[in-house]
């Protein structure tokens, strides 16, 4: 299939799924998240395709975030559906894959972006990585699914740290937390991951779908998804998110 935003590459039951527009750092707008989607179903279908890496183009950015130029002057509504339909689309089909994926962070993994990581089954991170959820400096919240998955994978604790503070963190302390599963050289990333994947594809496939499905029931809680969706969406229009996301397009601080 010919898309604008991702590219494809099947290798030896691989699908390598590649975010390509590098000079927005990978950012998700609409168009891509739509194209993920669409490309992910069609390998999960394929029984051929035994796993998916996920991946960004050049070595600055996996992804940035959300695309935040497509939500500047969004209402409550719009902020709601966006989040809504993106976890439907992307983030909540990914988790819930039957199809094991794995992302292969080679740069900033920012807000939206670090939600992808997290809702793919692993990760592996460049030493140079940069990591956070950074959205309560744009005067918004992580909306789809950081306030959830981020608490599942580093706990409760570092999870409130890394949000209420909207740090960005390095490859290694991601490690430590457990955030992500193993550290690699630039260079390894794609080796790193194929290897990983393939660690994988030795196994039933029926197990490693049944196994996904276990894991996710332990912190699948429908509420606390839900409410991240209505408080993510009271946040659009406020005084505070018209100054975070105006200081963010004029490259300047936000004051709050
Ligand atoms: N959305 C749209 N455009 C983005 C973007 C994003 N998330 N991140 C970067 N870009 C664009 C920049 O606007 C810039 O475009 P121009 O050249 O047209 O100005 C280009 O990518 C390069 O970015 P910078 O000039 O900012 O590059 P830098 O090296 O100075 O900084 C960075 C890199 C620290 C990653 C910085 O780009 C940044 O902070 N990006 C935003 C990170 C962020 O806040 N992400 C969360 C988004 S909100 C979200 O994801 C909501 C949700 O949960 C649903």
């Amino acid at each position: 299939m010919k898309y604008n935003n991702i590219i494809s590459t099947i290798t030896g039951g691989i699908n390598i799924i590649t975010i390509n527009r590098p000079k927005q750092l990978n950012a998700l707008n609409k168009e891509t998240i739509s194209e993920l989607s669409k490309e992910i179903s069609i390998s999960n279908s394929n029984p051929s395709i035994r796993c998916i890496i996920l991946t960004g183009s050049g070595d600055k950015a996996f992804v940035a975030g959300a695309d935040i130029k497509e939500f500047v002057s969004f209402t409550k509504s719009e902020g709601k559906k966006l989040a809504r339909e993106g976890q439907k689309l992307l983030f909540d089909k990914l988790s819930n894959l039957e199809t094991p994926t794995i992302a292969a962070i080679n740069g900033f993994a920012l807000g939206g972006g670090l939600e992808l990581a997290m809702s793919c089954h692993l990760r592996i991170a460049v030493q140079h990585a940069k990591l956070g959820l950074p959205e309560v400096s744009l005067g918004v919240i992580p909306g789809y699914g950081g306030t959830q998955r981020l608490p599942a994978l580093i706990g409760k604790g570092n999870a409130m740290e890394m949000i209420l503070t909207g740090d960005i963190i390095s490859a290694d302390k991601a490690l430590e937390l457990g955030l992500i599963n193993q550290v690699v050289a630039a260079e390894k990333l794609l080796e790193a991951t194929i290897i990983l994947a393939k660690r994988l594809m030795k196994n039933s496939p029926n197990s490693i779908k049944n196994a996904i499905k276990a894991i996710n029931a332990s912190d699948s809680s429908l509420k606390g998804f839900k409410e991240e969706n209505l408080q993510f969406s009271l946040c659009f229009g406020t005084t505070d998110f018209k100054e975070g996301v105006a200081a963010f397009l004029e490259k300047r601080k936000p004051e709050f």
